[in-house]
């Protein structure tokens, strides 16, 4: 759509999470350096597009999803040289860079924001959001934010209360203000002019706020079935995100060969096609969350904390959904993890005796699909969620907050609010990448500013690139697939067997061509019996994660525990 052409199509994204990729000087932090040194890798990969969380100058309240300047770089991630090399680094290798883009919020350092807060005539006090107390004082609505505690921040100087959805050190930008949406294209065509290829924009569908007629912002409904209240339903795709992501578009995306894609908690796949749009709309994609909301009791946010397992009946609906409706008029994004999801073995799969299969398992579900998919540091060697024994040993404020919350005001125990962690942390994606057996697993020369994850010795990425059954060649054969088949970019997607729990299978179509996915999601064997019309084809296998079974016949066909297989039909 921005894009001039559509050959990012046929890409494959990975995620850089700079803080734990590579540290180069020893201070146990990664940085720009660090990543500029493990290029190689990602090219032997064969990534087309690295989207980088933030690495601007912050006070790192949320590891950078707090911006202080949107030009300039972190010090402990390197200087601008250091950025400017790593760029050309890539488009060296034909590799494209998407920034993290976070707009719907700064941080509360940042010189906007300082200026804001001394006085209601400052001229930068209405690039954020102000509301007065109640009469008694109290804060303005019941939203809760998302780091827990009410979004709502009194302010000394001015005598009102500010808007932070997220942590109190990450005020929310007032995008009413023409001013401060032309600050914000402004600063997009810094980098855009410094070269970058597009952007990640961090909760982009929170930016429009749902202001009642006089002014105010309306209370959440109450809702106490989970841990928080949903106070992101209030400000996911308000009013005016369309209008406001169409004049980014004018104003700076048009101009410019970008890709773009928006985080979108809470997104249906209306928004979805609407916001994704090749003519009418404003973004290449979405991150929509429904399938990521599907293991915890209350859906997003809210019941994060409070885990279900998955039904994998919703999952087929839920991605089916998503394949259908964008098919031809908007495009998906392909994810099953970021820097704010546990891993997905652990999470989906089995993290123990099939850890292997089962990433493989899941990849080629992922990347089966039609969308673009992304790969989140490590999971390309099958990391798995890492279980500390210590709430010291975390470092996530979310993970932290939520702790001091759940075991100060709301009875949950010690070991409860730590397993809760456990399974749904964000430090769970966030230990050091390992990069070899040694000490520090090749991170860092000193101490990792998180701890390894423990099985660092065994899972790392020169055992990875030795083994030719590993991961990471299975990754690599992926996205070397979706370079070479048009049905992977651009086939309908089939969805077989809505009701069976425990297999997952799909076909993609185009003209003639038919290719099957087959996934089994268990650790038991699998009979598998597929419509006629199916089974009674000559398959043809194109790739699986088990030695291959001769010959391939579709009918009596079992998977072995999460075998999965990619075949042509004939
Ligand atoms: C997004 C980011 C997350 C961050 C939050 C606030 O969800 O991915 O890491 O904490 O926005 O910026
Ligand atoms: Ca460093």
């Amino acid at each position: 759509m921005t894009s001039a052409s559509d050959d990012w199509k046929r890409g494959v994204v990975y995620q850089i999470y700079p803080r734990s990729f590579q540290d180069s000087n020893g201070d146990g932090i990664g940085d720009l350096p660090g990543i500029t040194s493990r290029l190689d890798y990602l090219q032997q990969l064969g990534v087309d597009l690295v989207w980088l969380s933030p690495v601007y100058a912050s006070p790192q309240d949320d590891n950078g999803y707090d911006i202080s300047d949107y030009r300039a770089i972190a010090p402990e991630f390197g200087t601008m040289a250091d950025f400017e090399q790593m760029l050309a680094a890539m488009h060296a290798r034909g590799i494209r860079l998407m920034m993290d883009l976070v707009v719907n919020h700064s941080s509360d350092e940042h010189e906007w924001f300082r200026q804001a807060r001394s006085s209601r005539d400052n001229p930068y006090h209405d690039y954020y959001l102000w509301a007065e107390p109640k009469a008694d004082g109290s804060p303005p609505n019941n939203w809760e934010a998302a780091f827990q505690g009410s979004v709502w921040e009194w302010n000394q100087a001015t005598g009102e209360y500010y808007l932070h959805m997220f942590s109190r050190k990450q005020p929310d930008l007032n995008w009413e203000n023409p001013r401060l949406r032309a600050e914000v294209y402004a600063l997009m065509r810094f980098w855009l002019d410094k070269g970058v290829d597009g952007f990640r924009m961090d909760v982009i569908n929170m930016i429009s706020k749902p202001w009642a007629a006089d002014g105010s912002l309306p209370d959440a409904p109450l809702v106490r079935e989970g841990f928080l209240q949903p106070s992101f339903g209030m400000t996911c795709n308000g009013p005016r995100l369309l209008e406001f992501l169409r004049e980014m578009r004018r104003e700076v995306l048009d101009h410019y060969d970008t890709i773009t894609v928006g985080e979108a908690p809470l997104a249906t796949v209306q928004q979805g096609r609407d916001i994704t749009h090749p003519e009418t709309g404003a973004l290449d994609m979405l991150f929509q969350f429904e399938h990521m909301d599907l293991d915890s009791v209350g859906g997003h946010v809210m019941g994060k904390w409070a885990a279900r397992p998955l039904d994998l009946r919703e999952l087929k609906r839920t991605m089916g959904r998503w394949q259908d409706e964008l098919h031809g008029r908007g495009w998906n994004s392909l994810y099953l993890s970021n820097h704010d999801q546990p891993r997905p073995v652990s999470r989906f799969g089995d993290d123990g005796r099939y850890r292997v299969e089962s990433a493989k398992m899941l990849a080629t579900w992922l990347h089966g699909m039609q969308g673009t998919p992304y790969i989140y540091q490590g999971e390309e060697l099958g990391m798995s969620n890492v279980a500390f024994e210590r709430i010291e040993d975390y470092r996530d404020i979310e993970s932290l907050n939520f702790h001091r919350v759940a075991t100060t005001e709301r009875g949950w125990t010690p070991e409860q609010a730590l397993a809760a962690i456990h399974t749904k942390g964000r430090d769970n994606a966030r230990t050091p990448m390992p990069w070899d057996g040694s000490d520090q697993a090749g991170f860092s020369s000193g101490r990792p500013w998180i701890a390894l994850h423990p099985n660092a010795p065994e899972v790392n990425a020169a055992q990875a690139l030795a083994d030719p059954n590993s991961v990471f060649h299975y990754y690599r054969a992926l996205i070397a697939l979706r370079k070479q088949l048009p049905v992977l970019v651009a086939g309908r997607h089939e969805l077989l067997l809505p009701g069976h729990e425990q297999l997952y299978a799909y076909l993609r179509c185009l003209d003639q061509q038919r290719l099957l996915v087959l996934c089994n999601f268990g650790a038991g064997e699998l009979a598998v019996e597929l419509p006629p019309e199916v089974a009674t084809c000559q398959a043809e296998r194109l790739i699986g994660n088990y030695p291959e079974a001769q010959p391939l016949a579709l009918e009596g066909l079992r998977l072995r525990p999460y075998e999965a297989l990619m075949c042509w039909l004939h």
